[in-house]
């Protein structure tokens, strides 16, 4: 018999995350948070022995741990419907994300991909299309809007706390690549220096576009045109490792982006900084369970996670009571909970409850990529200062 989609949780493949890989064991232990969402088919590495391996090791059964994505792919069209996946998880190098997140969506799977969606805007619009065509859940992993003083600082900034918006400041500042790490071993460098792996850009690519998404999700400005210098710092790469940029927003806001891998000392230093004319919000990732409000008028005050009063957008998305600190795995979760919400109110013929499905979308992915293209134009013009859409003014 098969089950309802409310009598059952929702079953999803991975592709990538096998042994030694970054990413994938987080979106798994995301995604099996709240008990929602369970893993049954994988094919998580590049080499079929690895992959499953690597299945073995999470307790795949033998007939769902594929070598290949595309062994995965046929075997899931084979089941009965009632016996598939009802989405898979992408997360491979950059260069694998188009490839494999259309022949899901092809197929009508629901897809969750890791970004940046993909390496260019012809297969971003490829994408989109096809989403649309198929009517596919689709979620991209820009995990920061996760967390619930994120969307504290969006409903605050975008509600008029702090007046109107005059200067956006984000940074997102790594050390991890200071040094040659990819000719030491290091997996994950390796594939980020390389662009026929990672797409034309770096670390802009990188952390770039996790910065870019955070401001645009918490201001709702549109990026108007852009100023930007990029290096590659470290010995023998081609691709920035980083680099920074000044924005003119639409409506008149200005703001400075900055993306480095290069810098010592710093971990996941990921900071956004918000200016209106009434007040200030600063947001850290690294201390997420704070937000500093600086009204105009009297004294700074630091909210918390569970303080009273915070909008229920941020509410639900916490699960721990005050002082319990939440972080980067909770914060990842909320994605993964929003794309189940909006699967299964698919398939139940329903709305989704918009303070659940509250996740970035191929059109997050979409623009993250047109911006990472644009960021690139301006770091090789003479110009210098670029429109993020063509034939507009700079
Ligand atoms: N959202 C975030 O915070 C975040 C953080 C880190 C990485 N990422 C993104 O996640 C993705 C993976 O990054 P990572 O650091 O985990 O990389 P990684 O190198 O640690 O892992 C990549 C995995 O993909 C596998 N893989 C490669 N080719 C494959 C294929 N053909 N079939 C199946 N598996 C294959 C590798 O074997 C490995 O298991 C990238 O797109 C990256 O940009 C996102």
């Amino acid at each position: 018999m098969t089950l309802s989609t409310d009598t059952r949780r929702l079953r999803y493949a991975m592709v990538g995350g096998g042994r030694d890989a970054f990413i994938g064991g987080v979106h798994r232990k995301a995604a099996a948070l709240d008990g929602q969402i369970e893993l049954v088919a994988g094919a998580l590495s590049s080499s079929p022995d690895k992959a499953r391996a690597s299945g073995r090791d999470l307790f795949l059964a033998d007939d769902r741990n594929h070598g290949s994505w595309q062994a995965l792919l046929a075997d899931e069209l084979r089941r009965p419907p009632g016996e598939r996946i009802d989405f898979v998880s992408i997360v491979t190098p950059n260069h694998l994300h188009h490839p494999v997140a259309l022949a899901f969506v092809e197929a009508g799977f629901h897809v969750v991909c890791d970004k940046p969606l993909v390496h260019t805007s012809a297969q971003a619009r490829e994408l989109v299309a096809a989403v649309a065509r198929q009517g596919t859940v689709f979620g991209v992993t820009y995990n920061y809007t996760g967390y619930p003083l994120v969307r504290q600082m969006r409903h605050m900034v975008q509600g008029g706390a702090i007046g109107t918006v005059r200067k956006v400041v984000v940074e997102y500042h790594q050390g991890w690549l200071a040094t040659a790490v990819e000719t030491r071993g290091s997996k994950q460098a390796a594939w980020r220096v390389d662009p026929s792996r990672s797409g034309a850009a770096g670390a802009m690519g990188d952390i770039g576009s996790h910065a870019e998404n955070l401001l645009s999700t918490v201001t709702g400005l549109e990026i108007e045109s852009l100023c930007v210098d990029l290096s590659a710092m470290g010995p023998g790469r081609t691709l920035d490792d980083d680099g920074h940029m000044l924005l003119r927003f639409r409506g008149g806001a200005r703001g400075v982006l900055m993306a480095s891998q290069i810098c010592v000392g710093s971990e996941n230093d990921l900071r956004l900084r918000v200016h209106g004319t009434e007040g200030s919000l600063l947001w850290s990732q690294e201390n997420p369970n704070l937000l500093v409000h600086a009204p105009l008028e009297g004294p700074p005050r630091t909210l918390t996670r569970a303080s009273e009063g915070l909008c229920e957008s941020a509410a639900r998305a916490s699960r721990l009571p005050a002082g319990h600190p939440e972080g980067f795995i909770e914060a990842f979760a909320n994605v993964y909970l929003g794309v189940a919400a909006d699967i299964r109110a698919q398939l139940q013929g329903r709305p989704a409850d918009p303070l659940v499905a509250d996740y970035p979308r191929i059109d997050a992915g979409a623009r993250g990529v047109h911006f990472i293209e644009r960021v690139l134009a301006s770091s090789v013009s003479d110009r210098k200062w670029t429109p993020m859409h063509d034939g507009e003014p700079s």
